[in-house]
């Protein structure tokens, strides 16, 4: 089976295709660049749910299909920038988000990554939703060469390391892309 992934994100390609590879002899990973607009709701599931949405009615796709939204959100910013994760990363990137944690401790620090993948097995057909969460802490300062965005920042507090400082197969097996994703090859199994 052949599924597009509508992305202008190629970090997210990577992340899928080699999933997709490891995961399933079944499904290969079509990657569609597509530039949709980033809608500013609330929750990240509306948004990816809109956005599949959209994209069906803007363009003709004759294979099965999917988007997918993520989001960041720290506790003691009461789940900021979530839904405005890519908007604040453009504005003030991951020094900034660091700065706002400065005088924050312990479980002040928690936070988690979300994805939600919306699929569509046909244009005819209403998105289904997969969600995936990670939970771990932003570190004290950026660590690790490897990922995109947040990764730096994002340590999992289970292998007390960061997403950068993780190989791309070690983050699909724990990662917020990697839970929802797998989640969407078991329902097409
Ligand atoms: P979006 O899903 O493209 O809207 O992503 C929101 C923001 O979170 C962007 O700034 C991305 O770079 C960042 N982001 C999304 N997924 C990840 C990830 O797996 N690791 C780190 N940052 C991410």
């Amino acid at each position: 089976m052949e599924l597009i992934f509508l992305t202008t994100n190629k970090n997210k390609v990577k992340e899928i295709k080699d999933l997709a590879d490891a995961e399933s002899k079944n499904v290969r990973i079509e990657h569609l660049e597509y530039d949709y607009p980033e809608l500013q709701l609330e929750e990240i599931e509306a948004v990816a749910e809109e956005s599949a949405k959209y994209v069906k009615e803007k363009i003709a796709i004759k294979k099965a299909f999917f988007i997918e939204d993520s989001g960041l959100f720290i506790r003691a910013l009461n789940g900021f920038p979530g839904p405005f994760s890519a908007y604040v990363f453009n504005k003030i990137g991951n020094a900034g988000i660091l700065k706002l944690m400065a005088d924050k401790k312990g479980e002040e620090r928690k936070a988690t990554f979300k994805t939600v993948v919306a699929f569509c097995e046909s244009v005819k057909t209403a998105p289904i939703l997969f969600v995936g969460i990670a939970e771990g802490k932003i570190a004290e300062k950026e660590r690790g060469e490897r990922g995109f965005g947040y990764d730096p920042i994002f340590e999992f507090e289970e292998a007390g390391k960061t997403f950068a400082e993780m190989s791309r197969a070690e983050k699909s097996e724990v990662s917020h892309r990697g839970r929802a994703f797998r989640k969407l090859l078991n329902y097409i199994s």
